[in-house]
């Protein structure tokens, strides 16, 4: 059985799925694009997708095609349509076709793409063991709020990480922490847990949110302020976060073991709880 997508209106395959080669987003990576977790057939955190679709289509100036309404129903079809309980469901806008003009075109429509694959969160040996990251110059652009199909610095600087055997690639500008190439970083030091604020350096992720909304919850000691790269290479943990990585420890960095160079305390409590979370959220939407 062949994936189905959606694009543009149809349901249909996805080996006959075709876009024009003058799509904006194909010329220009003019696109805006979401990745959505769900879990036993339900989106997780579907609202806040979707709002943060919106901004990034705002700061693009392009129009959303969807109400969230009509993107709930496309999300939850396209869900039904794919095998799996678990899947990751990615969903595209560009601006759409046009002849190749760097500034915006006028009255044009933009091509909506969906698709689902399996949704593979770290296995438990990975969550027991942590994972190896290395570090980076955060060369991207200033605009990292957006989450924008443009992702060849991502790409590029993920790249070195696999290429060191490693599970993430995490990024520091003028000195300060700010992501990681396709996750958000969290560091804990004596105790407490630190995480840089959302702001135009970082995309502003939907697990980062519910990971301080448990750290508040339960009581964690938790501070949003800007890191240091040194207070990074000194910290007792490190976490990153995903929607398909979840919560996962980092134990080495730049092959320097992080705190005794396996996933801290503070790390088993916080997975613990975003699992239990995560099933008490899905059994209220079943
Ligand atoms: N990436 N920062 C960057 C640069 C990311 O690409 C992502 C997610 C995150 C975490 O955001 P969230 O918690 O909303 O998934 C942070 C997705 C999963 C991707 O591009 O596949």
């Amino acid at each position: 059985m062949s994936d189905i997508v959606y694009l543009n209106g149809d349901f249909l395959p996805i080996e006959k799925a075709y876009i024009p080669v003058l799509d904006r987003g194909f010329i220009f990576g003019d696109g805006i694009y979401e990745v959505i977790p769900a879990y036993s057939k339900h989106p997780f955190r579907l609202a806040e997708h979707l709002r943060r679709l919106q901004n990034s289509l705002d700061k693009v100036q392009i129009t959303n095609p969807h109400s969230d309404a009509e993107w709930g129903r496309l999300t939850g079809e396209i869900l039904e349509r794919n095998p799996g309980n678990d899947q990751s469901v990615y969903l595209q806008v560009t601006r759409g076709v046009a002849k190749r003009d760097h500034a915006f075109p006028k009255g044009i429509k933009p091509t909506v793409f969906m698709m689902s694959t399996p949704l593979v969160t770290p296995a438990p040996a990975l969550v027991e063991s942590g994972v190896a990251c290395i570090t980076a110059q955060d060369y991207r652009w200033l605009n990292c709020d957006i989450k924008s199909t443009s992702l060849l610095g991502n790409c590029m600087l993920r790249q070195r990480s696999a290429e060191a055997g490693a599970a993430e690639t995490i990024l520091f500008r003028d000195g300060q922490l700010t992501e990681a190439s396709s996750s958000n970083v969290f560091i804990v030091r004596d105790g407490v847990v630190l995480a840089p604020p959302k702001d135009h350096l970082v995309l502003p992720g939907i697990t980062y949110d519910v990971v301080i909304e448990i750290a508040r919850a339960r009581e964690f000691e938790i501070e949003i302020r800007p890191v240091s790269e040194a207070e990074v290479r000194s910290a007792d943990e490190i976490w990153v976060t995903s929607s398909t990585k979840e919560v996962l420890a980092v134990t080495t960095l730049d092959g320097q073991p992080v705190g005794d160079g396996k996933p801290g305390l503070l790390f088993q409590r916080m997975h613990a709880l975003y699992q239990a979370f995560k099933q008490d959220r899905m059994r209220t939407a079943a």
